[in-house]
């Protein structure tokens, strides 16, 4: 005995806890902490006692002892306020409970409860083990290996409200047990062995409440179990073997409010089982194996609030099954193999049910008539659930379904919770997440969803909160995820209001799979690249449409196209890249048409290209591709577009050509800011050295050197000596010039008529017959050679040389005169134009275009188509005056050569004294 060694400390631990503390007087105990460890050294046992709530309550455990539960070797306590009792983990006392409490100093008619827990090496309970306990009102003797129980047992305790007498390993019970506990209230034989529980084995137990015969091995509930049980409320029945039961087992009871038949063995309900169970609200009938249910099974259960029968074998449900249970909120049809369910099976008034669990069934719902799956459009009439308005939760967890019906987002105001995940959904869009409660969560996992289509337009969700969960989906990265991802990675949206809330619960698993079959996490998903194949593009190009930028890709390559196909078939309001890779085009002339003032990115790498018109290129270009081609040169015009529009340029692999023609190409190419993509490829045709490697010197090696320069300076001033001596000469030969280039035709735009005329000697040669003489001489020759302009005139009888060939002199006359006027008249035709030189020399001098002829009709000619030929071409001359015209002096002066001065401001000196009158004598010469 070493306790005294530890008594000081004892004390201080005595001073330090107060009050309830253990009355420290128990012999052979020992206080640790606020724990009484008692030892009996000599039966090597140990006991701990515990008190708690200031004295109220003492726990005794057994922490090692093989033996019956023997307290004698403690003594001298005194707990006087003790209430409750707990043993734990020791065996059955060889004495009744009543002696070891009063051993332990505790009054034993002041315990009302008592527990006895985690038993061993129990055997028989003796009727005398609660002897002295007799205000017990609340026994638990759990988990203690018990297996016969006396049915004298409960005579001492008379008082009893709650028993429980769980996981024990009783196989029958007594049938008169109850008989001594006629106040009971509680009754727990939950986890035991029992078979067969005695007929009427609660009867006259008029405060009966509450009966737990769960975990068992019940197989058969007769009839007589519950007779005359009309008080009891609860009845938990699950776990047991239960096959069968009598259709009137629950006749007696009234008042039952819960029962659990969970995890029997039935496979069909007994017509009318439930009919007398007005008052239940909580069935639980779930893991059966029911297969039928009659159909008006829960006709009379009106206050039934909670039904479940999840895990059973239901392929059908009757029609109308649950139409009576007006009560209904939560009903659980969860993992059966229900393929349809009805709208008429469902309460009446359809305002309570608000937690439906269809969960693990084969249900899928009709698609609208049209068969598109568009789930915003199905009806809602066929839905079997829309007018359970009510709703709250809605568990279609692994069915068949694919699609999410709107009567979700239209009909169901309180929604909160959908769990659609393991089923078929293929695609959602916005309309899906559109609820009228502020926080809904939908759970879309493990479906098929590829498609989750914001379009472009985001919905305007506004302040409401929509929590999904999409792991295990077979999402594709494609333009119709854009939008939706866009608001998931958290990026505006570019909307007024704000993005809709949308919360990826389990964001970090949820991916996509690309065009390369890899897969992609939702939120790292680069946006940029997310497309679209377009149905409708031009001829055998594909099109694909990329949000992103708004863009329409046009894929043409490797088509073997020889021209820039048609754009006249976009759509006109997107950006257009054009890509025309690999083909045989050779001028980008098609770009003109209007629709290619939208390409932005123009792609003609390896093609035909040998030169691009500046004015081909749409001025909305900003990217261009043209390596790979036969370009030689840019033009200054283009490369100031170039320029101009900071265009980012692919120039590589074309020949370019490393010489002085170039020097504009590279200066372009110097700039600093320049974006070319591929200066690395931009090379001299002729080797491989890159042009930017090169400079203006080394480009154009003779340009700008000193030798050079010396030379160019010889050049130019010889070029310069040479100019002026030709100018010089060109004036002094001019007419020569004119006049040879006159007659080969050439160049006549340099020759005015004046420059032509201005050696000739007379301004007019006039050619008559000498029987008008006196006309000529008295009246046309004296006006024009008086009157101011004063004109040289040629006269054939005056001025020709006397004895040359007539044939000459008139030629000679009409080369030497400006003009040529002929007097026709009578006599004229009859003598002059009679002789055949005379014919002959004016209609040689006719040919000469350059020799104008002016025609002055003289009296009365015979009508023009009398007139030979020649004659007739003469008249036919524009200047044609008629003498006698009122305007004949007009007229004439106006067809005579204009003087100089009449032009060029200065009056030419006339030179009359030069006047070479010939008199001729030839008679009746022309
Ligand atoms: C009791 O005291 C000991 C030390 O004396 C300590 O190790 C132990 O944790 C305490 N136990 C409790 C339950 O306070
Ligand atoms: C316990 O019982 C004894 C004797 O009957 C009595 O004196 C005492 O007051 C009781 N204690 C309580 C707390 O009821
Ligand atoms: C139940 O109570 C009634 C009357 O109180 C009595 O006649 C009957 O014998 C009792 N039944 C049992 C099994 O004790
Ligand atoms: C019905 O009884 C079972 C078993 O006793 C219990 O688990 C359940 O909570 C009870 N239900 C209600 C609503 O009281
Ligand atoms: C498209 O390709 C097919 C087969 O290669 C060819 O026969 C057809 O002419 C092409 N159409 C156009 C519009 O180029
Ligand atoms: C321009 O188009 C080509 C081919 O279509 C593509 O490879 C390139 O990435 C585009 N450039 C830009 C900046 O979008
Ligand atoms: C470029 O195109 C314009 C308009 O089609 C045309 O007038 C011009 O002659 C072309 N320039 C060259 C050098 O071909």
């Amino acid at each position: 005995m070493a306790s005294w060694k530890y008594l000081p400390v004892l004390l201080i631990w005595t001073w330090m806890v107060g009050i309830f503390d253990v009355a420290s007087a128990c012999t052979n105990c020992l206080k640790k902490n606020d724990t009484l460890t008692c030892i009996d050294e000599a039966g090597g046992t140990e006991y701990q006692l515990n008190l708690q709530s200031e004295g109220t309550i003492l726990e005794l455990s057994c922490v090692s002892h093989m033996k019956p539960l023997n307290v004698s070797f403690i003594s001298d306590c005194d707990f006087p306020d003790v209430e409750e009792i707990e043993i734990t983990g020791c065996s059955l006392p060889g004495v009744s409970y009543g002696d070891v409490i009063l051993h332990l100093g505790i009054f034993p008619e002041n315990v009302t409860t008592f527990r006895v827990r985690n038993g061993i090496n129990q055997d028989d309970l003796e009727k005398w083990h609660l002897d002295g306990m007799d205000n017990l009102m609340i026994l638990e003797m759990h988990n203690n290996k018990l297996k016969i129980l006396p049915e004298e047992f409960f005579v001492p305790t008379t008082n009893l409200r709650f028993l429980k007498m769980s996981f024990n390993s009783f196989t029958t019970l007594p049938a008169s047990l109850f008989t001594f506990t006629p106040f009971i209230e509680t009754i727990n034989l939950e986890s035991n062995e029992v078979e067969v529980f005695p007929d009427a084995f609660f009867v006259n137990l008029t405060n009966l409440r509450e009966i737990n015969l769960s975990n068992n091995y019940l197989s058969d509930l007769s009839s007589h179990l519950f007779i005359d049980s009309s008080a009891i409320e609860s009845l938990d029945l699950s776990d047991n073997r239960i096959s069968r039961m009598d259709e009137d087992v629950f006749q007696d009871m009234g008042s039952l409010k819960n029962l659990t038949l969970l995890g029997n063995l039935l496979t069909a309900l007994p017509e009318g089982v439930f009919s007398n169970l007005i008052s239940l609200r909580h069935l639980d009938l779930s893991s059966n194996l029911i297969k039928y249910i009659p159909a008006n099974s829960f006709d009379k259960t009106v206050n039934l609030k909670t039904l479940s029968l999840r895990n059973n074998s239901l392929n059908v449900l009757p029609d109308k099954i649950f139409i009576q249970c007006r009560s209904l909120q939560t009903l659980i049809l969860s993992d059966n193999n229900l393929k349809t369910i009805k709208s008429e099976m469902f309460p009446i008034p359809e305002t309570s049910l608000s937690y439906l669990d269809l969960g693990k069934n084969n249900l899928s719902f009709a698609r609208n008539k049209f068969n598109i799956l568009v789930a915003h459009d199905s009806p809602l009439d066929d839905f079997p659930l829309s007018r359970q308005i009510e709703l709250k939760v809605v568990i279609l967890n692994d069915n068949k379904i694919e699609f999410i019906p709107s009567v979700f987002n239209r009909v169901f105001l309180k929604l909160k919770n959908i769990d659609l995940s393991g089923n078929q959904i293929e695609y959602f869009d916005y309309h899906s997440l559109r609820f009228f409660e502020e926080s809904v969560t939908l759970n879309l996992k493990n479906n098929k969803i590829k498609i989750i289509d914001f379009h472009d337009r985001v919905p305007p969700i506004k302040d409401k909160e929509v929590i999904l969960f999409l792991e295990g989906n077979e999402l594709v990265c494609d333009c119709r995820l854009y939008a939706f991802s866009k608001i998931v990675q958290g990026k505006p949206v570019g909307l007024a209001e704000g993005p809709p809330n949308i919360v990826v619960k389990d964001i970090d698993n949820v991916h996509c799979r690309d065009q390369d079959d890899n897969l992609e996490h939702l939120n790292e998903l680069d946006l940029t690249t997310l497309t679209c194949t377009v149905r409708r593009c031009i001829g055998n190009c594909t099109c694909l449409h990329r949000p992103h930028d708004w863009m329409l890709i046009v894929n043409c390559d490797h088509l073997g196209l020889t021209h820039i196909p048609n754009l006249v078939d976009l759509p006109s309001n997107i950006s257009v890249t054009l890509n025309l890779q690999n083909n045989s085009i050779s001028s980008l002339q098609d770009l003109k048409s209007p629709r290619s003032s939208q390409v932005v990115n123009l792609t003609v790498s390896d093609n035909r290209l040998s030169f691009i018109n500046e004015t081909d290129i749409p001025n909305t270009l900003k990217i261009l591709d043209v390596r790979g081609n036969n370009l030689t040169s840019l033009t200054e015009p283009l490369l100031k577009i170039l320029n101009e529009t900071d265009m980012i340029l692919s120039l590589g692999n074309n020949p370019w050509p490393c010489d002085c023609g170039s020097i504009d190409f590279l200066n372009f190419l110097h700039v600093p800011s320049r974006k070319v993509t591929d200066f690395e490829d931009i090379k001299c045709a002729d080797g491989e050295e890159l042009l930017l490697d090169l400079n203006e010197y080394s480009l154009c090696p003779f340009f700008m050197q000193p030798m050079v320069i010396v030379s160019l300076v010889a050049i130019a001033v010889f070029l310069l000596l040479f100019a002026v001596l030709g100018t010089v000469s060109f004036y002094k030969y001019k007419q020569g010039i004119k006049v040879w280039l006159f007659a080969h035709r050439f160049c006549l735009w340099a020759i005015t008529e004046d420059e032509m005329d201005a050696n000739k000697k007379y301004d007019a040669f006039i050619s008559y017959s000498h029987k008008d003489e006196e006309f000529v001489n008295t009246v046309l020759v004296p006006k024009l050679e008086s009157e101011d302009p004063k004109y040289r005139i040629c006269l054939h009888y005056r001025d020709w040389i006397p004895g040359e060939y007539i044939q000459n002199q008139i030629l000679q006359s009409v080369e030497a005169s400006r003009r040529t006027i002929v007097i026709l008249s009578s006599n004229f035709i009859e003598s002059v134009w009679g002789q055949l030189e005379f014919k002959a020399a004016h209609s040689q001098a006719l040919q000469d275009k350059t020799n104008r002829i002016i025609v002055i009709v003289y009296g009365e000619i015979p009508p023009e188509s009398e007139l030979d030929e020649k004659l007739q071409l003469y008249i036919s001359m524009k200047t044609y005056i008629k003498w006698g015209d009122a305007k004949f002096w007009e007229k004439l002066r106006y067809a005579m050569p204009h003087p100089p001065h009449l032009k060029k401001g200065h009056r030419r000196r006339r030179d009359t004294d030069k006047l070479e009158l010939v008199k001729s004598d030839s008679k009746g010469g022309a």
